[in-house]
Protein backbone atom coordinates (compact mmCIF):
# COMPACT_ATOMS: atom_id res chain seq x y z
CA UNK A 1 0.00 0.00 0.00
CA UNK A 2 1.41 3.27 -0.96
CA UNK A 3 1.01 6.39 1.21
CA UNK A 4 -1.88 8.69 0.74
CA UNK A 5 -0.75 11.31 -1.01
CA UNK A 6 0.09 14.92 0.44
CA UNK A 7 1.02 18.35 -0.92
CA UNK A 8 4.50 17.45 -1.19
CA UNK A 9 4.61 13.63 -2.58
CA UNK A 10 2.38 15.16 -5.43
CA UNK A 11 4.26 17.73 -6.30
CA UNK A 12 7.56 15.71 -6.18
CA UNK A 13 5.50 14.09 -9.32
CA UNK A 14 4.66 17.20 -10.80
CA UNK A 15 8.71 17.55 -10.91
CA UNK A 16 9.05 14.93 -13.12
CA UNK A 17 7.10 16.39 -15.49
CA UNK A 18 8.61 19.20 -17.61
CA UNK A 19 7.21 21.92 -19.79
CA UNK A 20 7.06 21.11 -23.04
CA UNK A 21 8.18 24.56 -24.42
CA UNK A 22 10.70 25.33 -22.00
CA UNK A 23 12.13 21.75 -21.37
CA UNK A 24 12.13 22.55 -17.44
CA UNK A 25 10.43 20.77 -14.95
CA UNK A 26 6.96 22.32 -14.04
CA UNK A 27 8.03 22.72 -10.48
CA UNK A 28 10.97 24.83 -11.54
CA UNK A 29 9.46 27.89 -13.22
CA UNK A 30 6.28 28.14 -10.50
CA UNK A 31 3.70 26.80 -13.21
CA UNK A 32 1.95 24.26 -10.65
CA UNK A 33 -0.74 26.30 -9.36
CA UNK A 34 -3.06 24.64 -6.77
CA UNK A 35 -2.33 21.27 -5.24
CA UNK A 36 -5.47 19.38 -3.15
CA UNK A 37 -4.33 15.92 -2.35
CA UNK A 38 -6.74 13.73 0.19
CA UNK A 39 -7.01 9.58 0.57
CA UNK A 40 -10.34 10.06 -2.40
CA UNK A 41 -9.24 12.90 -4.88
CA UNK A 42 -5.98 14.66 -6.11
CA UNK A 43 -6.34 17.88 -8.34
CA UNK A 44 -3.84 20.33 -9.76
CA UNK A 45 -3.85 23.24 -11.86
CA UNK A 46 -0.78 23.38 -14.14
CA UNK A 47 -0.12 26.76 -16.29
CA UNK A 48 1.67 25.81 -19.94
CA UNK A 49 3.47 28.40 -22.13
CA UNK A 50 2.76 26.80 -25.37
CA UNK A 51 -0.59 27.91 -27.21
CA UNK A 52 -0.53 24.68 -28.61
CA UNK A 53 -3.42 22.61 -27.66
CA UNK A 54 -2.37 19.29 -28.69
CA UNK A 55 0.14 19.48 -26.19
CA UNK A 56 -1.89 20.70 -23.25
CA UNK A 57 -3.69 17.57 -24.03
CA UNK A 58 -0.49 15.66 -23.85
CA UNK A 59 0.58 17.16 -21.07
CA UNK A 60 -2.51 16.47 -19.28
CA UNK A 61 -2.41 13.00 -20.04
CA UNK A 62 0.87 12.36 -19.04
CA UNK A 63 1.01 14.16 -15.20
CA UNK A 64 -2.51 11.81 -15.30
CA UNK A 65 -0.71 8.69 -15.52
CA UNK A 66 2.05 9.39 -13.52
CA UNK A 67 -0.40 10.05 -10.42
CA UNK A 68 -2.60 7.27 -11.11
CA UNK A 69 0.26 5.09 -11.33
CA UNK A 70 2.04 6.49 -8.11
CA UNK A 71 -1.08 6.53 -6.13
CA UNK A 72 -3.21 3.43 -7.67
CA UNK A 73 -5.23 3.91 -4.48
CA UNK A 74 -6.67 7.12 -5.17
CA UNK A 75 -9.75 7.27 -6.86
CA UNK A 76 -10.13 10.38 -8.76
CA UNK A 77 -7.54 12.45 -10.33
CA UNK A 78 -8.43 15.71 -12.13
CA UNK A 79 -5.42 17.52 -14.07
CA UNK A 80 -6.62 21.16 -15.16
CA UNK A 81 -4.14 22.80 -17.70
CA UNK A 82 -4.48 26.78 -17.67
CA UNK A 83 -3.01 28.89 -20.86
CA UNK A 84 -0.26 30.84 -19.48
CA UNK A 85 -1.86 33.49 -21.28
CA UNK A 86 0.76 35.35 -23.28
CA UNK A 87 -1.56 37.78 -25.67
CA UNK A 88 -0.43 37.18 -29.60
CA UNK A 89 1.93 39.94 -30.42
CA UNK A 90 1.10 42.65 -33.44
CA UNK A 91 3.22 41.03 -36.37
CA UNK A 92 4.87 43.33 -38.63
CA UNK A 93 3.44 46.48 -39.85
CA UNK A 94 -0.04 44.79 -40.55
CA UNK A 95 -0.99 44.28 -37.08
CA UNK A 96 -1.88 41.12 -37.63
CA UNK A 97 -2.38 39.17 -33.90
CA UNK A 98 -0.86 35.84 -33.99
CA UNK A 99 1.60 33.43 -32.05
CA UNK A 100 2.87 31.20 -34.87
CA UNK A 101 2.66 32.17 -38.84
CA UNK A 102 2.81 29.05 -40.43
CA UNK A 103 3.06 28.69 -44.42
CA UNK A 104 2.45 25.56 -46.68
CA UNK A 105 4.41 25.60 -50.03
CA UNK A 106 5.81 22.69 -52.70
CA UNK A 107 7.30 23.10 -55.64
CA UNK A 108 5.24 20.98 -57.56
CA UNK A 109 1.23 21.85 -58.28
CA UNK A 110 -1.81 19.18 -57.10
CA UNK A 111 0.27 18.11 -54.37
CA UNK A 112 -1.79 18.41 -51.77
CA UNK A 113 -0.74 21.72 -50.64
CA UNK A 114 -4.08 22.78 -49.99
CA UNK A 115 -5.59 19.85 -48.39
CA UNK A 116 -2.71 19.23 -46.09
CA UNK A 117 -3.06 23.21 -45.62
CA UNK A 118 -6.89 22.91 -44.34
CA UNK A 119 -6.42 19.48 -42.44
CA UNK A 120 -3.66 21.23 -40.18
CA UNK A 121 -5.63 24.05 -39.77
CA UNK A 122 -8.46 22.15 -39.12
CA UNK A 123 -6.14 19.24 -36.97
CA UNK A 124 -4.91 22.48 -34.73
CA UNK A 125 -8.66 24.00 -34.14
CA UNK A 126 -9.80 20.56 -33.00
CA UNK A 127 -7.47 20.15 -30.35
CA UNK A 128 -8.80 23.39 -29.13
CA UNK A 129 -6.51 26.11 -30.46
CA UNK A 130 -7.41 29.30 -31.83
CA UNK A 131 -6.45 29.11 -35.69
CA UNK A 132 -7.16 31.34 -38.88
CA UNK A 133 -6.74 29.63 -42.89
CA UNK A 134 -5.28 32.28 -45.72
CA UNK A 135 -5.42 31.01 -49.35
CA UNK A 136 -2.80 32.84 -50.45
CA UNK A 137 -3.78 31.26 -53.91
CA UNK A 138 -4.72 34.65 -55.87
CA UNK A 139 -5.15 32.97 -59.01
CA UNK A 140 -6.41 29.37 -58.22
CA UNK A 141 -7.96 29.79 -55.08
CA UNK A 142 -8.76 26.16 -54.03
CA UNK A 143 -9.93 26.40 -50.30
CA UNK A 144 -13.43 28.03 -50.26
CA UNK A 145 -13.99 24.84 -52.79
CA UNK A 146 -12.06 22.18 -50.41
CA UNK A 147 -13.56 23.69 -47.44
CA UNK A 148 -17.50 24.21 -49.02
CA UNK A 149 -17.55 28.11 -48.31
CA UNK A 150 -19.09 30.08 -50.65
CA UNK A 151 -20.47 33.82 -50.64
CA UNK A 152 -19.00 37.14 -49.89
CA UNK A 153 -17.68 38.29 -47.24
CA UNK A 154 -18.82 41.66 -45.25
CA UNK A 155 -16.96 44.55 -45.28
CA UNK A 156 -17.21 47.35 -41.73
CA UNK A 157 -15.42 50.43 -41.81
CA UNK A 158 -12.63 48.89 -43.89
CA UNK A 159 -12.11 45.33 -42.47
CA UNK A 160 -13.29 42.30 -44.07
CA UNK A 161 -15.13 40.09 -42.18
CA UNK A 162 -13.77 36.06 -42.83
CA UNK A 163 -15.51 33.46 -43.62
CA UNK A 164 -15.84 30.86 -40.78
CA UNK A 165 -15.85 27.19 -40.83
CA UNK A 166 -17.88 25.64 -38.03
CA UNK A 167 -15.93 22.68 -36.52
CA UNK A 168 -16.08 20.83 -32.80
CA UNK A 169 -14.69 23.76 -31.00
CA UNK A 170 -16.17 26.31 -32.23
CA UNK A 171 -15.33 27.80 -35.84
CA UNK A 172 -12.22 28.85 -37.62
CA UNK A 173 -11.95 32.55 -39.96
CA UNK A 174 -10.99 31.69 -43.63
CA UNK A 175 -9.88 34.24 -46.05
CA UNK A 176 -9.68 33.51 -49.45
CA UNK A 177 -9.23 35.75 -53.26
CA UNK A 178 -11.86 32.47 -54.06
CA UNK A 179 -14.31 34.95 -51.70
CA UNK A 180 -13.92 38.26 -53.48
CA UNK A 181 -13.30 36.85 -57.02
CA UNK A 182 -16.88 35.66 -58.75
CA UNK A 183 -16.05 32.03 -59.40
CA UNK A 184 -15.46 30.94 -63.12
CA UNK A 185 -13.62 34.71 -63.76
CA UNK A 186 -10.20 34.88 -64.76
CA UNK A 187 -7.80 36.74 -62.71
CA UNK A 188 -4.85 38.85 -64.05
CA UNK A 189 -2.27 40.00 -61.61
CA UNK A 190 0.87 41.52 -62.34
CA UNK A 191 3.69 41.42 -59.38
CA UNK A 192 2.82 44.45 -57.26
CA UNK A 193 -0.98 43.48 -57.08
CA UNK A 194 -0.45 40.24 -56.15
CA UNK A 195 1.87 41.97 -53.11
CA UNK A 196 -1.04 43.92 -52.60
CA UNK A 197 -4.08 41.35 -52.36
CA UNK A 198 -1.71 39.18 -50.13
CA UNK A 199 -1.17 42.00 -47.85
CA UNK A 200 -4.54 43.12 -47.49
CA UNK A 201 -6.15 40.08 -47.31
CA UNK A 202 -3.52 39.70 -44.17
CA UNK A 203 -3.87 43.51 -42.87
CA UNK A 204 -7.37 43.98 -43.56
CA UNK A 205 -9.72 40.54 -42.53
CA UNK A 206 -10.68 40.73 -38.79
CA UNK A 207 -8.94 37.64 -37.80
CA UNK A 208 -9.10 38.37 -34.04
CA UNK A 209 -6.46 37.49 -32.03
CA UNK A 210 -4.86 33.86 -33.62
CA UNK A 211 -2.13 30.86 -32.06
CA UNK A 212 -1.59 30.02 -35.28
CA UNK A 213 -2.73 31.31 -38.92
CA UNK A 214 -2.16 28.58 -41.68
CA UNK A 215 -1.12 30.08 -45.52
CA UNK A 216 -2.10 27.82 -48.00
CA UNK A 217 0.58 28.66 -51.08
CA UNK A 218 0.43 28.68 -54.67
CA UNK A 219 2.64 26.28 -56.46
CA UNK A 220 6.19 27.86 -57.27
CA UNK A 221 6.24 29.83 -54.58
CA UNK A 222 8.34 32.70 -55.49
CA UNK A 223 6.60 35.79 -55.72
CA UNK A 224 4.10 34.99 -52.97
CA UNK A 225 7.15 33.71 -50.70
CA UNK A 226 9.05 36.87 -51.07
CA UNK A 227 5.55 39.31 -50.11
CA UNK A 228 4.85 37.38 -47.25
CA UNK A 229 8.82 37.13 -45.97
CA UNK A 230 8.07 40.94 -46.37
CA UNK A 231 5.15 41.77 -44.57
CA UNK A 232 5.31 39.61 -40.97
CA UNK A 233 7.80 37.81 -39.76
CA UNK A 234 6.71 33.86 -40.69
CA UNK A 235 7.46 30.63 -38.32
CA UNK A 236 7.76 29.15 -40.51
CA UNK A 237 7.29 26.66 -43.73
CA UNK A 238 5.91 23.38 -44.06
CA UNK A 239 7.08 21.45 -47.80
CA UNK A 240 4.41 19.18 -49.12
CA UNK A 241 5.66 16.73 -52.03
CA UNK A 242 4.74 13.28 -53.51
CA UNK A 243 7.17 10.65 -53.00
CA UNK A 244 8.39 11.08 -57.11
CA UNK A 245 11.59 12.19 -58.12
CA UNK A 246 10.03 15.40 -60.18
CA UNK A 247 8.09 16.10 -57.19
CA UNK A 248 10.96 16.02 -54.73
CA UNK A 249 12.98 18.06 -57.16
CA UNK A 250 10.67 20.96 -56.67
CA UNK A 251 10.32 20.45 -52.98
CA UNK A 252 13.94 20.65 -52.84
CA UNK A 253 14.00 23.98 -55.07
CA UNK A 254 11.31 25.50 -52.95
CA UNK A 255 13.20 24.88 -49.73
CA UNK A 256 15.75 26.58 -51.19
CA UNK A 257 13.84 29.45 -52.03
CA UNK A 258 12.06 29.70 -48.45
CA UNK A 259 15.75 29.54 -47.10
CA UNK A 260 16.34 32.50 -49.47
CA UNK A 261 13.78 34.71 -48.35
CA UNK A 262 14.59 33.63 -44.73
CA UNK A 263 11.93 31.68 -44.27
CA UNK A 264 12.37 28.42 -41.72
CA UNK A 265 12.03 25.18 -43.36
CA UNK A 266 9.61 23.49 -40.52
CA UNK A 267 9.60 20.10 -41.94
CA UNK A 268 8.65 18.63 -45.00
CA UNK A 269 5.04 16.31 -45.29
CA UNK A 270 4.76 13.11 -47.89
CA UNK A 271 1.31 13.12 -49.28
CA UNK A 272 -0.11 10.47 -51.69
CA UNK A 273 2.89 8.38 -50.07
CA UNK A 274 1.26 4.87 -50.59
CA UNK A 275 -2.21 3.54 -51.65
CA UNK A 276 -3.87 0.60 -49.25
CA UNK A 277 -6.08 -1.64 -51.82
CA UNK A 278 -9.91 -1.54 -49.90
CA UNK A 279 -10.31 -5.02 -51.82
CA UNK A 280 -7.49 -6.46 -50.84
CA UNK A 281 -5.93 -4.44 -48.04
CA UNK A 282 -1.83 -4.59 -50.18
CA UNK A 283 0.10 -1.71 -50.22
CA UNK A 284 0.66 -0.13 -53.50
CA UNK A 285 3.55 2.59 -53.16
CA UNK A 286 1.81 4.74 -56.69
CA UNK A 287 4.83 7.22 -56.52
CA UNK A 288 7.12 5.38 -55.04
CA UNK A 289 8.28 5.32 -51.39
CA UNK A 290 10.24 6.90 -48.51
CA UNK A 291 11.91 9.90 -51.07
CA UNK A 292 10.40 13.02 -47.94
CA UNK A 293 12.03 10.85 -45.88
CA UNK A 294 15.58 10.58 -47.33
CA UNK A 295 14.80 14.02 -48.57
CA UNK A 296 14.36 15.26 -45.47
CA UNK A 297 17.42 13.68 -43.96
CA UNK A 298 19.49 14.80 -46.95
CA UNK A 299 18.51 18.71 -45.93
CA UNK A 300 18.60 18.00 -42.80
CA UNK A 301 15.22 19.37 -41.84
CA UNK A 302 12.43 17.19 -40.20
CA UNK A 303 9.79 15.23 -41.64
CA UNK A 304 6.70 15.75 -40.26
CA UNK A 305 4.79 12.48 -41.67
CA UNK A 306 3.07 11.01 -44.47
CA UNK A 307 -0.59 10.43 -46.33
CA UNK A 308 -1.63 7.55 -48.02
CA UNK A 309 -3.30 8.17 -50.90
CA UNK A 310 -7.10 7.89 -50.70
CA UNK A 311 -10.43 7.89 -52.32
CA UNK A 312 -12.81 9.21 -49.11
CA UNK A 313 -10.00 12.42 -49.22
CA UNK A 314 -10.71 13.04 -52.67
CA UNK A 315 -14.04 12.62 -52.50
CA UNK A 316 -14.29 15.01 -48.97
CA UNK A 317 -12.23 17.47 -51.13
CA UNK A 318 -14.34 17.44 -53.92
CA UNK A 319 -17.77 17.67 -51.94
CA UNK A 320 -16.17 20.65 -49.60
CA UNK A 321 -15.81 18.01 -46.58
CA UNK A 322 -11.91 18.04 -45.88
CA UNK A 323 -12.84 18.60 -42.30
CA UNK A 324 -14.82 15.13 -42.82
CA UNK A 325 -10.89 13.61 -42.99
CA UNK A 326 -11.15 13.77 -39.25
CA UNK A 327 -14.01 11.35 -39.24
CA UNK A 328 -12.15 8.63 -41.47
CA UNK A 329 -9.76 6.12 -39.47
CA UNK A 330 -7.69 5.86 -42.36
CA UNK A 331 -7.13 9.38 -42.17
CA UNK A 332 -7.08 10.71 -39.44
CA UNK A 333 -4.39 8.99 -37.39
CA UNK A 334 -1.90 10.85 -40.44
CA UNK A 335 -2.87 14.05 -40.31
CA UNK A 336 -3.20 14.06 -36.31
CA UNK A 337 0.69 12.68 -36.03
CA UNK A 338 1.61 15.57 -38.85
CA UNK A 339 -0.18 18.23 -36.68
CA UNK A 340 1.60 16.94 -33.43
CA UNK A 341 5.18 16.25 -34.79
CA UNK A 342 4.69 20.39 -36.74
CA UNK A 343 3.54 21.96 -33.04
CA UNK A 344 5.97 19.45 -30.91
CA UNK A 345 8.50 20.70 -32.99
CA UNK A 346 7.72 24.37 -32.97
CA UNK A 347 7.77 24.42 -28.99
CA UNK A 348 10.89 22.21 -29.16
CA UNK A 349 12.30 25.33 -31.06
CA UNK A 350 11.12 28.03 -28.41
CA UNK A 351 12.57 25.45 -25.85
CA UNK A 352 16.20 26.13 -27.48
CA UNK A 353 15.88 29.77 -26.37
CA UNK A 354 16.51 31.60 -23.89
CA UNK A 355 14.40 30.49 -20.69
CA UNK A 356 11.37 32.13 -20.06
CA UNK A 357 10.85 33.87 -17.23
CA UNK A 358 8.41 32.27 -14.17
CA UNK A 359 5.15 32.89 -14.29
CA UNK A 360 2.87 34.15 -11.13
CA UNK A 361 1.59 31.64 -8.86
CA UNK A 362 -2.02 32.37 -8.52
N1 LIG B 1 -3.86 12.03 -49.91
C1 LIG B 1 -4.75 12.23 -50.88
N2 LIG B 1 -5.53 11.23 -51.32
C2 LIG B 1 -6.43 11.42 -52.33
N3 LIG B 1 -6.62 12.58 -52.95
C3 LIG B 1 -5.86 13.63 -52.55
C4 LIG B 1 -4.90 13.51 -51.51
N4 LIG B 1 -4.31 14.74 -51.33
C5 LIG B 1 -4.90 15.55 -52.22
N5 LIG B 1 -5.82 14.91 -52.97
C6 LIG B 1 -6.64 15.43 -54.05
O1 LIG B 1 -5.76 15.90 -55.07
C7 LIG B 1 -6.23 17.08 -55.66
C8 LIG B 1 -5.19 18.19 -55.53
O2 LIG B 1 -5.04 18.50 -54.17
P1 LIG B 1 -4.80 19.99 -53.68
O3 LIG B 1 -5.72 20.94 -54.33
O4 LIG B 1 -4.75 19.94 -52.20
O5 LIG B 1 -3.32 20.19 -54.27
P2 LIG B 1 -2.44 21.54 -54.36
O6 LIG B 1 -1.03 21.11 -54.23
O7 LIG B 1 -2.96 22.55 -53.44
O8 LIG B 1 -2.75 21.97 -55.86
P3 LIG B 1 -2.37 23.39 -56.55
O9 LIG B 1 -0.92 23.28 -56.89
O10 LIG B 1 -3.27 23.45 -57.72
O11 LIG B 1 -2.63 24.46 -55.53
C9 LIG B 1 -7.55 17.40 -54.96
O12 LIG B 1 -8.59 16.88 -55.74
C10 LIG B 1 -7.45 16.65 -53.64
O13 LIG B 1 -8.72 16.27 -53.14
MG1 LIG C 1 -3.61 24.52 -53.82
Amino acid sequence: MSNPPDHDSVTAVLAGVSDPESGRPLTEMGQVRTVTATPAAIAVTVGLTTHAAILWNATRGRIEELLRSRFPAVPAVTVTIEPHERPPGKLGQIGLEAKSVIAVGSGKGGVGKSTIAASLAIGLARAGSRVGLLDADVYGPSVPHLLGLSGRPQVDNGKIMPMRLDIAAGSMPVMSMGFLVPAGEAVVWRGPMLHGAITQMLRDTLWGPLDYLVIDMPPGTGDIALTLSQVLPLTGAVVVCTPQDVALLDATKAIAMFRKVNIPVLGMVENMAFFVCPDTGKRWDIFGSGGARRTAQELDIPFLGEVPIQIPIREHGDAGKTAANYDDPAARPYLEAICTRLVGNLAAATAARPPLPSLPVL
